[in-house]
């Protein structure tokens, strides 16, 4: 494979599960979180994960380890230098990100190849931040990225095929299925799962069902695997609240309009599983 040695920027709920797909695919990785002990956690916690999947029998004790030693943590944004891919996996925020690429442009070798995990901003402001814009695209993982077999692969209008290439061949090695979309906010499934989503809220607002009845419903009625106000927890409400509003300064689709509650939930800081609270209570007893 073309791509051996894997950074990953960022080290909230996707970065940690990108990292851990990565290594288990068998590329070195480097993860970067602006904290060092941010970053070391997030070694700490894979290690965790890592263990229980030798004890339920899902691994191989040997493979855990070997996995283990091929991640190291870093706050030092040099340490990607040698990178031959690097996937930032920070806050859904625009002006973040294209100083990210900035940065990474200047720091990172001539050919590496410079992927966001974006859910629905444009690939091409991040590309037009570096001086190869050809070697940038959207590589998008799932939540949870080890479980999710899913990635959605996005080249922007200048993006080459080269680049594609070598990210699908990287996709397949981490055992997902790549799908190739154009560079639009959303990309398909968001585009698709969001409105869908946003409505649930606007349900529960308007009094038309409880909660509980709304994700019962989706679950036995369309044998859907979680209810919809299971998933913005899972996914973050806050992240939630960045994609749509991405969604609809695209498309202006009223479907896309984040719902007021949605809103008030984020500001009270309640942003679901992360946070320990959000349409359902996660705290620890
Ligand atoms: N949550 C999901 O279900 C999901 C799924 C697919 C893709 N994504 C995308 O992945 C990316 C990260 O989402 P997440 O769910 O892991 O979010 P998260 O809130 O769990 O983590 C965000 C990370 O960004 C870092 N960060 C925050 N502000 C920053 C700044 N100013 N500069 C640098 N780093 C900063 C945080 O320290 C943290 O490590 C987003 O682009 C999101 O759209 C999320």
């Amino acid at each position: 494979m073309t791509i051996k040695r894997v950074g990953i920027v960022g080290s909230g709920i996707m970065g940690s599960g990108i990292a851990e797909v990565a290594a288990k695919a068998g590329c070195e990785v480097v993860l970067r979180s602006r904290q060092q002990n941010s970053a070391d956690a997030m070694v700490a916690s894979l290690e965790k994960s890592l263990k229980k999947q030798v004890e339920r029998g899902k691994l191989e004790e040997a493979e855990a380890e070997a996995t283990l030693a091929r991640v190291s943590a870093t706050s030092n944004l040099h340490d990607l230098a040698d990178c031959d891919l690097v996937i930032e996996s920070v806050v859904e925020d625009l002006a973040v990100k294209k100083e990210l690429f900035r940065e990474l442009n200047h720091i990172c070798k001539d050919t590496a190849i410079l992927a966001t995990n974006t859910s629905t901003l444009p690939v091409i402001e991040m590309a037009m931040e570096t001086h190869n814009p050809e070697l940038v695209c959207g590589v998008h993982f799932f939540n949870p990225a080890p479980m999710m077999t899913l990635v959605e692969v996005i080249p922007s209008l200048v993006t080459s095929d080269e680049t594609i290439a070598a990210v699908k061949e990287f996709v397949d090695a981490c055992g997902k299925s790549a799908v190739e979309v154009k560079d639009r906010a959303g990309f398909i499934v968001n585009a698709l799962l969001f409105p869908y989503l946003n409505n649930a809220v606007r349900m529960l607002e308007s009094g038309t069902a409880s909660r509980d009845d709304i994700d019962t419903a989706m679950k036995g009625g369309c044998n859907f695997p979680m209810g919809p106000l299971a998933l913005l927890d899972l996914v973050g409400l806050d992240t939630s609240v960045h994609i749509l509003d991405a969604l609809y300064l695209e498309f202006r689709d009223p479907n896309y309009a984040a719902m007021p509650l949605l809103r008030r939930m984020v500001t009270a800081g309640q942003l679901g599983r992360k946070s320990g609270e959000g349409f359902y209570d996660y705290a620890k007893k």
